[in-house]
């Protein structure tokens, strides 16, 4: 391929999965430990913000203990050499891209660093929790706990203070949930696209796509819309396309080229041969 053409690159949690961050779809993946109902949707926060920030506060604090791997480390390189235009569109809220050093990077799902104030309706950079309650990370991250009653029952020991010791250094609390824009309490909440609430860029990313020459999906399973439905608006506008995951995604037919492999190999071997 001419090193002019255009790429758009859509990543999913598979890219991510070496660098110790948990998919959704697997069989350890979060979404066996939690209920979409209960932590990803605007209604489940309406209902109890403070389960909502627990899940991704804790997900946030994960953020500080894992690094980009060989996977984010190639598409950087590849976004720094690429003299055609480029674009990262990544499913991910994580920030292993950005800290692999891409640029030409959308996050279409929104980010765990970011907040988004219910108040004022301004969107910021947010570090640390973002509830105002207690949290420990492992009750809520993974398999540990898998229901509302186990948080709420741990919520209620600390309250009582009847921890004694135990976990007692784990515990981490802000007791601040302000707006830094127009300061009210209480009313931001994590900038994160829920289930039925419309992703971010999605313009720029149809621009994008009309224009590609290559269409290529890193580590996502294929199963939440519009972005499973990428390779198909890529196709229809000619561009070629290729997947590359552990195994075929409920996609895979519609891909010119499929490779499957880990992420950490596959990935940077594609970007050496593209960059030659
Ligand atoms: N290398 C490559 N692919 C991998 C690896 C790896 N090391 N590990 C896992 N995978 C693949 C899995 O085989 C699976 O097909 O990554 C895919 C991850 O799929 P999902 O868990 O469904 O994650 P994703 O496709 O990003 O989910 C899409 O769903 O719940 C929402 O908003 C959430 O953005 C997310 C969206």
């Amino acid at each position: 391929m001419s090193p002019l053409g255009n790429i758009v690159i859509l990543t999913g949690a598979g890219i991510s999965a070496e660098s110790g961050l948990q998919t959704f779809r697997a069989a350890d993946g979060l979404w066996e430990g939690h209920r979409v109902e209960d932590v990803a949707t605007p209604e489940a926060f309406a209902r109890d913000a403070a389960l909502v920030h627990q899940f991704y506060d804790a997900r946030r604090a994960r953020l500080g203990e894992v690094e980009p791997n060989a996977a984010h480390l190639a598409l950087a390189r590849l976004d720094a050499e690429w003299r055609g235009k480029l674009l990262i569109v990544t499913q991910n809220v994580d920030d292993l891209h950005e800290r692999a050093g891409a640029k030409r990077l959308l996050h279409m799902h929104g980010e765990l660093k970011r907040g988004w104030c219910l108040a004022c309706g301004e969107r910021f950079a947010w570090k640390g929790p973002m509830s105002p309650h207690a949290v420990r990370p492992e009750l809520v991250d993974g398999l540990s706990v898998s229901s509302q009653e186990e948080v709420q029952s741990f919520d209620k020991l600390r309250t009582n203070g009847g921890l004694g010791d135990l976990g007692r250094s784990e515990l981490r609390t802000n007791g601040s949930n302000q707006c830094p824009s127009c300061q009210a309490e209480g009313q931001v909440r994590p900038d994160i696209v829920w289930f039925g609430e419309m992703p971010y860029e999605m313009e720029a990313i149809e621009a994008a796509l009309f224009h590609a020459d290559l269409f290529v999906s890193i580590g996502t399973s294929g199963a939440v819309y519009p972005a499973a439905g990428f390779v198909q608006t890529a196709n229809y506008r000619g561009a070629r396309t290729l997947e590359i995951n552990l195994e075929p995604s409920q996609g895979s037919i519609f891909f010119d080229e499929r490779r499957y492999g880990r992420a950490s190999e596959e990935v940077p071997k594609w970007v050496a041969e593209l960059l030659g």
